[in-house]
C-alpha cells in the first residue's frame, strides 16, 4: 500500500504519471478495485469528502464514514488505534482530515491500509494541490513558466502551502498577495510577494483563498464589503487580468468577501472544473495507493 501524506513526496515525473492516469480514467478506463475506503474527518468538508466518496464508488469500492463525534475517537481512542482497527477489519484506504498537523505517529505507511491526507490543519492539503495542478495542466498544457497568484488569507491556508510547494516542483512561478495580517513567512522560500493590484495583472491563474474566519483571532476578522474592496477579486480587478488568465478557488467560497459573487460563475472561472477534476485525480490516487503505484501504467481499455 502507498500513502499520500504530503506534496513534499512528489516529483515532476510522478505528478505527470498521475495526470496521465486521471486522463485515462476520464476517457473511461476505470479499473474496478473493490474493497472499502473509510472517510475519517475531524473537520467539516463537502468537496473533499464527497469527491473521495464518488471516486471510490466509481472504482467499485464500498465506503464507510467516521467523524470525530460519531466514532470511538470521541471516547478517547487515538487516531492511530482507529486506523489499526480499520486495517484489521479489512479497509483498504483511509481518507483522513485532521484539525492539526499530520501526526508523527502516522508518518509511515500501514502495511495493508493506504493513508491519504485530506487536509491537515493549516499545514497540508496534498490532494487539493494535485487537482489544482491538474486543472492548470488541462488549461495550459504545462505548468513550466506559468505564473500562479495565490491571494488572500495565505497564513491560514493549507491549500496555499501545498500549492506553493507543488507548483514549484512543476516549474511554475508562484506569487502570493493579500492583507499583511494574512502573510505567511514560511512560504517565502517558494513564492514572491506582490502588491495585490500588480499580482492580478501578471497571473496566468488567480487562485483566491477563502477568508477562514473560524481560524482567526477577533482582531483578524474580515468585514465582507471592506475586504472585497481592498483585497478581493472584483469585476474591476478582473478586467486587468491577462487575456488568457483564469480564476481559481479551492472552495468553499465566501461570495462577495474574497471574490465578487458574479465572478464565481464567470467564464474565466474554473472553480467547478476544479471540483470535477477532484473526482478524477482522487480516483487515480486511490488506484495508485491500493493497486498501482506511482509509476505503474494504467492500461487503457
Ligand atoms: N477545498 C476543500 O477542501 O473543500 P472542503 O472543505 O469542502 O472539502
Amino acid at each position: 500500500m502507498h500513502s499520500v501524506l504530503s506534496v513534499n513526496h512528489w516529483n515532476r515525473e510522478d505528478v505527470y504519471a498521475l495526470f496521465h492516469q486521471a486522463e485515462l480514467m476520464q476517457r473511461g478506463t476505470v479499473p474496478q478495485i473493490g474493497g472499502m475506503a473509510a472517510m475519517v474527518f475531524a473537520e467539516p468538508s463537502t468537496r473533499t469528502m464527497v469527491s473521495f466518496q464518488m471516486a471510490a464508488t466509481r472504482l467499485g469500492m464500498n465506503i464507510c464514514s467516521l467523524d470525530a463525534l460519531g466514532s470511538s475517537l470521541s471516547k478517547g481512542e487515538s487516531l492511530e488505534d482507529t486506523l489499526r482497527t480499520l486495517q484489521a477489519i479489512g479497509v483498504s484506504a483511509a481518507v483522513i482530515r485532521t484539525g492539526h498537523d499530520w501526526p508523527r505517529s502516522l508518518q509511515r505507511s500501514f502495511s495493508d491500509l493506504a493513508l491519504i491526507n485530506a487536509g491537515s490543519g493549516v499545514f497540508e492539503h496534498p490532494t487539493q494541490a494535485l487537482l489544482d495542478a491538474f486543472t492548470l495542466y488541462q488549461e495550459f498544457g504545462t505548468l513550466e513558466g506559468r505564473r500562479v497568484v495565490i491571494a488572500g488569507d495565505v497564513a491560514h491556508s493549507r491549500v496555499a502551502r501545498s500549492n506553493a510547494v507543488l507548483l514549484n516542483t512543476l516549474g511554475a512561478e508562484v506569487y502570493v498577495s493579500g492583507p499583511p495580517q494574512f502573510a505567511a513567512a514560511d512560504l517565502e522560500q517558494w513564492t514572491q510577494w506582490l502588491p495585490w493590484d500588480d499580482a492580478v495583472s501578471v497571473g496566468d491563474a488567480i487562485m483566491m483563498l477563502r477568508v477562514q474566519n473560524e481560524r482567526h483571532q477577533d482582531r483578524d476578522k474580515a468585514n465582507g464589503e471592506d475586504y472585497l474592496t481592498s483585497w478581493g477579486l472584483t469585476h474591476e480587478r478582473m478586467q486587468t487580468m491577462q487575456p488568457q488568465a483564469i480564476i481559481m478557488h479551492p472552495g468553499p467560497v465566501n461570495r462577495d468577501v474574497e471574490i465578487a459573487s458574479e465572478l464565481v460563475d464567470h467564464q474565466r472561472s474554473r472553480i467547478l472544473k476544479q471540483v470535477a477534476n477532484g473526482v478524477l485525480v482522487r480516483m487515480a490516487l486511490l488506484w495508485q495507493c491500493i493497486k498501482g503505484g506511482r509509476r505503474e501504467q494504467l492500461v487503457s481499455a
